[in-house]
């Protein structure tokens, strides 16, 4: 049996899997009753009043029904907070969901301010600058958090490693700026193998469980992991929005989880091997990644990351006319959206993940975003030199409108 004290890697394991052995079971059930069946009025009843009103759920309670409480999610969430160290976490259907709760929450608090750091992913990005959920941001550099913080700034939201451009944020610093502001981290880049936000400050900590912690690309979900009092308030948007986590997006996030430290320290080795091959191609200008030399200049690694991950972004010296031809000439790399799977992608922002983000925030257009998957390393190499000669041409292409 894990304890709290088990390692990270049997926690992965282990996770979320209490009372398994006693029903007899190997594996989660994957159960997709949508009602529960209730023991009597009165208490029926109350169990709804409880689960809608954020709390977890009692002893020998019904789960009423499954917008309210699953059992799967519940599992997942157990596990995922026993990684991050946080005392729980609110599953669901997806990281733009998820961030949505985070963001009702804040507006119902009554101080509907945010103040947020860019790069972000761009859809964070697009949801925060459109205001339509109710907040109001203001753009902040890391450094001046602190600064742009007001009696009605109820959160302060930052992605380290940040997407695509893969700098790092001091979580410790921003905490202090952000005083008795919650400081949300997206660390779907990081993921709980790499950096722990809580340890450095930080009161939420978000995923695209889509990325890392499926690992293979047939999984949409969302997570917030954070205290008990966060945990109740975001339950409570859930169960009255409706974003949930499917049953079966609940099984395979949790057993993502329990591969997780395995394929997150496999795909970082990988990365590792391409970025440094990569410096010194004349088609590059910049390989950003942050295990490069200096591209770590207040050192956080490893004092509050462990190591760089699985994401390297290119900046191709022809600009985005050679992104394109970089990106068309992969031949074993998939051009797609997402990331943190088994398989390695590679796709564009400006066109694509940051495609809403305002004009002078926008990345560079020639910049082109890998994210680092299981496949040898010679091979993936062999492609991206391919991919090279190819982006070093002069062959015309159609460039992108995103601009
Ligand atoms: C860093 C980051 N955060 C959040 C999201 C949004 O997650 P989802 O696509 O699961 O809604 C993404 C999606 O690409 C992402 O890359």
């Amino acid at each position: 049996m894990q304890t709290s004290s088990s390692r990270l890697e049997t926690r992965a394991v282990h996770g979320g899997t209490a009372g398994l052995r006693a029903s007899g079971s190997h594996v989660p059930p994957i159960d997709l009753s949508t009602t529960f069946p209730l023991p009597d009025v009165e208490n029926g009843g109350l169990a709804y009043e409880e689960l809608a009103g954020g709390a977890d759920l009692g002893e020998d309670r019904s789960a009423v029904y499954q917008r309210l409480w699953q059992p799967g999610a519940a599992r997942f969430e157990e596990a995922l907070a026993g990684l991050e160290g946080t005392s729980g976490a609110v599953s669901f259907a997806s990281g733009m969901a998820a961030l949505t709760a985070v963001l009702i929450a804040v507006v119902q608090s009554g101080r509907p301010h945010v103040v947020a750091v860019r790069p972000l992913y761009g859809g964070t990005d697009h949801v925060l600058d459109s205001g339509m959920l109710g907040t109001r941001v203001t753009w902040a550099e890391a450094d001046a958090v602190g600064e742009a913080i007001r009696p009605d700034t109820g959160l302060v939201v930052v992605e380290t490693p940040a997407n695509p451009s893969l700098e790092l944020l001091d979580l410790r610093q921003l905490a202090r700026q952000a005083g008795d502001v919650p400081v949300l981290v997206d660390n779907t880049f990081a993921t709980p193998v790499l950096q722990r936000p809580v340890e450095h400050g930080a009161t939420l900590v978000l995923h695209s469980a889509t990325k890392y912690l499926g690992g293979h690309g047939d999984v949409l979900g969302g997570v917030v992991a954070a205290d008990a009092d966060w945990v109740g308030r975001l339950r409570r948007v859930r169960a009255l929005t409706g974003a949930v986590l499917h049953p079966l997006g609940s099984y395979l996030l949790h057993r993502g989880l329990r591969t997780l430290p395995i394929r997150v320290r496999a795909q970082q080795e990988t990365a590792g091997v391409i970025a440094a091959g990569l410096e010194g191609r004349p088609e590059i200008a910049r390989v950003r990644y942050p295990g490069l030399p200096g591209q770590d200049p207040a050192g956080l690694i490893p004092r509050q990351l462990a190591g760089p991950g699985s994401i390297v972004s290119l900046e191709l010296a022809g600009g985005e006319a050679a992104a394109i031809r970089f990106i068309e000439s992969c031949r074993l790399i998939t051009h797609a959206v997402s990331l943190g799977g088994v398989d390695t992608l590679v796709q564009h922002p400006t066109s694509l993940t940051h495609r809403p983000v305002a004009g002078d925030a926008k990345p560079d257009a020639g910049l082109v975003r890998l994210s680092i998957g299981l496949e040898h390393v010679d091979d993936l190499l062999d492609d991206l030199f391919g991919a090279l000669d190819a982006a070093g041409s002069e062959r015309p292409v159609a460039l992108s409108r995103a601009r």
